[in-house]
């Protein structure tokens, strides 16, 4: 039976690598993002590759757009919540409105997305959400309060969807990831980072689309309410 996965913030990164990982699996993507231009590029990759996508732009920080997003997407049996903001700065120097759109793009928008899907996904008796947080949102790097913030309220969401949905087979799980090279990360600091972790360096996207692609697949049939670090054990030293 073919599925349907939306993947917000797929035009570029980790949300990129996992739209092509669940086109190449057999899934119809729903390629998500703001930049048109980019959204086509990983639609046209996916095709490319065999598979079927299309793009629906939308900005995760506004609660309406967010909406239509879902309206627009249709039936979705697969749902990544990647899309996000990040943002690293003193505590006293945080302008409020980054902190406030912090919290608009990575737990809002998560929670109405779920919202909009999860209750179908139940009804039809079938479905995998998969959101990615963050090993910040385990570990304590100065400046990362905010966002940091964002990925353990993920997390937590995580294991009330997980209690609220997993007896109709809706299984609900949080990839967190620790440094990954990706457009949107300074590469310096992905580096130093990576120095950090037990192995020594940072991830490349593919290996955190790779663990996506497991758990929305039936292989990964009796995991839910996990968060599976993907960290280089930078979380376990
Ligand atoms: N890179 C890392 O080291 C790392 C580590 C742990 C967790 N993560 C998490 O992994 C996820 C992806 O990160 P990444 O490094 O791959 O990021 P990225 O390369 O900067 O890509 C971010 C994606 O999110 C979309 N996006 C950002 N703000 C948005 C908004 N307001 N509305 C709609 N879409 C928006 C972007 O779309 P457009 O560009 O089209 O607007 C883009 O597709 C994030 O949740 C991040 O927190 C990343």
């Amino acid at each position: 039976m073919s599925q349907t996965a939306l993947v917000t913030g797929a035009t570029s990164g980790i949300g990129r690598a996992i739209a092509l990982e669940l086109g190449k699996a057999g899934h119809e993507v729903v390629v998500h993002g703001r930049d048109a231009l980019r959204g086509a590029a990983t639609v046209e990759a996916i095709t490319r590759a065999g598979g079927r996508a299309r793009f629906i732009a939308a900005d995760l920080t506004d609660a309406d757009d967010v909406r239509r997003l879902a309206a627009a997407a249709g039936q979705i049996d697969v749902l990544v919540n990647n899309g996000g903001l990040s943002a690293f700065a003193p505590t006293a120097e945080f302008p409020v409105d980054r902190f406030d759109a912090l919290f608009a793009g990575n737990v809002r928008a998560p929670f109405l997305l779920v919202a909009a899907f999860a209750p179908g996904m139940a009804e039809r008796g079938n479905g995998s959400i998969i959101s990615i947080g963050s090993m910040v949102g385990a570990i304590g790097l100065p400046g990362g309060a905010a966002y940091g913030g964002t990925k353990a309220a993920l997390s937590a969401m995580t294991r009330a969807w997980a209690a609220e949905f997993s007896a109709k087979n809706v299984r609900v799980n949080l990839v967190a990831p620790g440094p990954v090279y990706t457009d949107g990360a300074d590469s310096d600091f992905i580096k130093y980072l990576g120095s950090t972790t037990a192995m020594d360096r940072g991830a490349e996207p593919r290996e955190i689309a790779e663990v996506v692609a497991f758990l929305a697949s039936p292989a990964a049939g009796y995991i839910t309410g996990a968060t599976i670090a993907v960290d280089g054990g930078r979380t376990a030293i």
